[in-house]
């Protein structure tokens, strides 16, 4: 054996490094050849134990030492490139422009909610709740609607199929007007409160018509409440809606739970009075029912006859949202359509 070969290996290695540059897969070949089991340079280690201890001295270091330096060499550059492309993996070009995550947002039906009660509180109203999930007594009965009165035509109702645990036939409220009294059974007068929520009608949509919408009721008791409070607090509630001022306008109307009753305009947002097809030509947009509480309510409510007086109301979300946003069909409000909702 002599140094010679030790040289060659050297040398090839070197020159095999040249070659190879970047490349890991040849650099992967370089270590198979030059540091596997089978390779020239350990074939000579293994050679070693054979020679006389006066060349064993000698070349057993010398080639101990090729070896270590072959292996560092090919070793430490085999990190340093794969190291350098990680890195290239995981730049960030910090000067890059900012990319702006989708967020979802409210959707209108909820911020128009929301709007109104801030409205309300801030007139020192108290929002309150009802159930979606009814039976008739709240839905119709307690508020003067027996069973087969003609009045119960006026809501068509979505019955459910299983009563409830005391026997009792359950229906999706057709109105939040089922609020009414358990608010009042609960409350003693004085007291101003509106409960916005869900409510169901078991009829065919159109453009102006769903099956499922939202309302907000209103229900003013006390000692000596006038249909003078309530176009008062009715027209505040909706000239801060719209930012501007707007009519009011009451015509009679029918409703079991109230005497007297109305229907409730208020002037066209659109021709501000003038007339334009949103209104029909008639300058005015119809809010809902309104009036002053029946006593019969009251007495359902388990409050003394004739003691209080109040006024009540149950107005369409949509229309409002409609309105103010210029909505022309409500069916866009449940539609699920990305195009509608992004745009509030
Ligand atoms: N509940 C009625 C409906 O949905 C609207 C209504 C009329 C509510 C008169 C009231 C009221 O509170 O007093 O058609």
């Amino acid at each position: 054996m002599s140094k010679d070969i030790l040289e060659k290996i050297k040398s090839d290695f070197e020159k095999g490094l040249q070659e190879a540059g970047n490349d890991l897969g040849k650099l992967e070949e370089l270590r198979i050849k030059f540091l596997s089991r089978k390779s020239e340079l350990n074939q000579l280690l293994k050679g070693i134990k054979d020679l006389s201890s006066e060349e064993k001295k000698e070349f057993g270091s010398l080639a101990n030492q090729t070896r270590k330096e072959v292996e560092t060499k090919l070793m430490d550059l085999i990190e340093e490139i794969q190291q350098r492309k990680d890195l290239e993996k995981d730049w960030i070009d910090v000067t890059a422009p900012g990319k702006k995550e989708a967020i979802g947002h409210l959707n209108l039906l909820s911020k128009v909610q929301r709007e109104i009660e801030d409205i309300f509180t801030s007139m020192s109203f108290e929002i309150a709740d009802g159930p979606e999930i009814e039976n008739e007594w709240y839905n119709f009965d307690a508020l003067n609607i027996p069973k087969n009165h003609p009045a119960r035509d006026l809501w068509d109702t979505f019955w459910i199929k299983n009563k409830n645990k005391k026997g009792e036939k359950l229906l999706v409220r057709t109105h939040t007007s089922n609020a009414q009294v358990r608010y009042m059974e609960k409350h003693k007068p004085p007291f101003q409160v509106i409960v916005p929520g869900k409510a169901y009608r078991y009829e065919a949509t159109d453009a102006h018509h769903e099956h499922s919408f939202c309302q907000f009721e209103a229900l003013v008791v006390g000692d000596s409440v006038s249909v003078a409070n309530f176009k008062s607090i009715a027209q505040e509630f909706f000239s801060a809606f719209f930012g501007e001022k707007i009519e009011i306008r009451l015509r009679p109307s029918y409703f079991p739970f109230t005497e007297p009753s109305f229907e409730f305009d208020i002037s066209c947002k659109v021709c501000q009075g003038k007339g334009c097809p949103t209104c029909g030509h008639t300058g005015w947009l119809e809010m809902g029912g309104c009036g002053m509480v029946n006593q019969r309510v009251f007495e359902s409510a388990g409050y003394e006859k004739n003691k209080y007086q109040g006024f009540a109301w149950g107005f369409g979300i949509e229309r409002l949202a409609m309105m103010k946003h210029q909505v022309g069909d409500i069916r866009n409000f449940r539609s699920g359509d990305l195009r509608f909702i992004r745009q509030f």
